[in-house]
């Protein structure tokens, strides 16, 4: 673990605007920069970054945050790796927090591993840089200079262990220069695992070297025409994706991914300026490497040769993208053509229109590939189910819902029976899978919270609460305190006064009061970590809150800040002088979302004491929802009166 001293000096050192302008071209603009989103396509700059508050806003992709949240939005780095590249950038010592022998020496063998490959891939450039027949191969396959060494292309000498004598010179070890596949050890002798081959280097999402692809140049020898490293603790092909480095930002901005073959495949798009592309380098798609995906895009879009290697891994992808949660269509071209061999012939915008036209999504593509359904009943019935089957995966209920219509719409068969059909699969899939007894209640899906509906009624109040803390948490105002009460017979009392309170205080107590909780999972965690501010008593500095959030949460403070900039309130050293002026302002804002944040709460507890009727008690379930109503029409009317 990277220690708590060298982060702090990380944040002490890094400067946003220093970091960003490595990768976007900034321009001042007032206190502020500004340059073009790299998350979208975007013609004129709405990315602003913010020196004095060292924070960062991408208005066109929604995004935003600190150095950190830059960092692992724009090169997908996690945690440790931003402050890894900071501490480098800034010359930061890195002190480690106290590991176990193992440990120390897991990390050291895997930073010689790191080492050795990146002296193999400079000594790999270098032998091409000086070779003219291999040069020649490359110009003929289409490549330019510039795209060459953007994938750090090299060659390895056709001679039995050259690059082994000048590694071994160089004074690397034979152990670890096995560990990473470069060298083959018999008795007696070492060779080159690569020699005579042209160098695909493989980079991880940070750019560093795990292994290497090689292929042969003169294709009459009947060896294999692409070799790889093997497996090795800083190489896991099942989580590798061929052109990751290079491709990532534009799988972002694009927001879609071409998934294709080989390693030439890749270069070639990147040639012809199609850039969001990546490989599974011939081995079938795995669950990690759509993971990986994940994180850049939810949209695949599968390229493959026509042949019926090409078809069968396609469809063993689909299921497991659907299941991802991810959209996916597929694209295939003539056969003999790879996508390599298509833009190289066709350029850039016929591909692009091919793509556009001739991808199908999952249901349209198994239709395709199927078409002998037609006229055989069997063939049509288990079609429908594998159909079925690959909609059962899909995570979203809506999603489900609009792929069964549409099959229904296609094939002309009643929509109810397809749903009846569904519903089996998923009963059969369901008692698979779960252990557990169920006791005849009612089952509640919870909706994973990963896609927060960020528009819905409950976001936007508990953003707004957060947002009120942030500018105004800690000023003390007059507060008109409405307290409602329930008499023994349960009606509703309403008492009032005014109280001075600070901010933070009036609405931690009253959500205390009425046991509301955040739902929103980086609204709890902000939330908590503002109130502790507050309450001990220490003069929160933005800079260093936003610092201690993690990326999520700290994407969420910046948006707010720098989203509410317009009011001119924001601004933590002048608002003195506005919260005078907005001080019944303030008070109206608070109650009144605390008042709507109630309302909201009560209909839900409405909706759920009507689902429960059938099951419990049912006179105490409707005096619950009666009274429930009562308060809710007391606080509507007290509402329309505060707005
Ligand atoms: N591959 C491999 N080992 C092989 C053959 C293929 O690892 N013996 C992988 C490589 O990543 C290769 C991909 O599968 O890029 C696709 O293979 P293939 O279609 O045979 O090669 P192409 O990419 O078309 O290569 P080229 O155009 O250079 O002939
Ligand atoms: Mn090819």
């Amino acid at each position: 673990m990277i220690s708590k001293d060298t982060i702090d000096k990380v944040f002490e050192f890094s400067r946003v605007e220093e970091v960003i302008s490595d990768f976007i071209a900034l321009k001042k603009t007032g206190a502020n920069f500004k340059g073009l989103s790299p998350f979208t396509n975007e013609k004129t700059p709405s990315f602003i970054v913010s020196p004095s508050k060292q924070i960062w806003k991408d208005f066109s992709s929604g995004k935003g945050g600190n150095v950190i949240a830059f960092l692992m939005e724009h090169e997908q780095f996690n945690y440790p790796e931003s402050i890894r590249y900071l501490a480098n950038k800034y010359n930061i010592e890195i002190i480690e927090t106290a590991e176990s022998a193992e440990n120390i020496e897991e990390r050291n063998e895997r930073e010689s591993l790191f080492i050795i490959n990146s002296y193999a891939l400079s000594y790999f450039e270098e032998i091409y840089s000086k070779n003219d027949i291999i040069k020649k191969y490359l110009i003929n396959r289409g490549l330019s200079k510039s795209t060459i060494q953007n994938f750090s292309l090299g060659y390895s000498h056709d001679s039995q262990n050259e690059f082994y004598k000048s590694a071994s010179n160089k004074g690397y070890s034979d152990n670890f220069l096995e560990e990473t596949g470069l060298i083959l050890s018999t008795a007696d002798k070492k060779i080159d695992r690569f020699r005579g081959r042209i160098i695909f280097p493989i980079k991880s999402i940070a750019g560093r070297i795990v292994g290497f692809g090689g292929r042969i140049v003169d294709s009459t020898k009947k060896i294999a025409k692409y070799i790889n490293s093997p497996e090795s603790k800083i190489y896991n092909k099942s989580k590798t994706l061929y052109g990751i480095y290079e491709s990532k930002q534009f799988i972002v901005r694009d927001d879609v991914c071409l998934l294709v073959e080989g390693y030439m495949d890749v270069i070639q798009l990147h040639e012809h300026g199609i850039k969001n592309v990546l490989a599974s380098s011939g081995t079938s798609l795995t669950k990690d490497q759509i993971i990986l995906i994940k994180r850049l895009t939810s949209n695949i879009i599968i390229l493959f040769d026509g042949d019926q290697a090409g078809l069968s891994a396609s469809l063993r992808s689909i299921d497991m993208i659907l299941e991802e949660g991810l959209n996916v269509k597929i694209c295939s071209f003539p056969d003999g053509e790879d996508p390599d061999s298509f833009v190289k012939k066709n350029k850039k915008d016929f591909m692009l229109d091919y793509v556009e036209k001739e991808s199908k999504d999952f249901i349209d593509f198994k239709l395709d590939i199927n078409s002998d359904f037609h006229n055989d009943e069997d063939k049509k019935v288990a079609l429908i189910k594998n159909i079925l089957k690959s909609i059962s995966l899909i995570p979203d209920s809506l999603k489900q819902e609009i792929y069964i219509k549409k099959l229904s719409s296609i094939l002309k068969i009643d929509e109810a029976s397809l749903f009846r059909s569904f519903a089996s699969i998923e009963n059969s899939k369901s008692l698979k899978k779960s252990s557990r007894k169920l006791y005849g209640k009612k089952i509640v899906k919870v909706q994973s919270s990963k896609n927060e509906n960020t528009s819905s009624y409950i976001y936007q109040l508990e953003r707004q609460i957060i947002s009120i803390l942030l500018k105004y948490g800690a000023e003390e105002i007059l507060f008109e305190d409405t307290r409602l009460s329930k008499d023994e017979n349960g009606k509703v009392l309403e008492t009032k006064k005014e109280i001075r309170s600070k901010v933070f205080e009036k609405i931690y107590l009253d959500l205390q009061q009425d046991e509301i909780e955040f739902t929103h999972s980086p609204f709890k965690d902000i939330f908590n970590k503002l109130i502790n501010g507050f309450n001990n008593g220490t003069t929160l500095s933005i800079e260093n809150f936003i610092n201690d959030l993690d990326s999520s949460s700290s994407k969420i403070v910046s948006d707010i800040l720098i989203n509410d900039e317009k009011y001119q309130l924001h601004d933590w050293e002048r608002k003195n002088i506005y919260v005078k002026k907005i001080g019944s302002e303030l008070s109206q804002l608070v109650n009144e979302t605390i008042l709507n944040m109630r309302r909201f709460l009560i209909d839900k507890k409405i909706i759920e004491l009507q689902g429960f009727q059938k099951e419990d008690n049912k006179k105490d379930i409707l005096e619950q929802v009666m009274s429930y109503y009562k308060l809710k029409k007391v606080l509507s009317a007290k509402l329309n009166r505060v707005v």
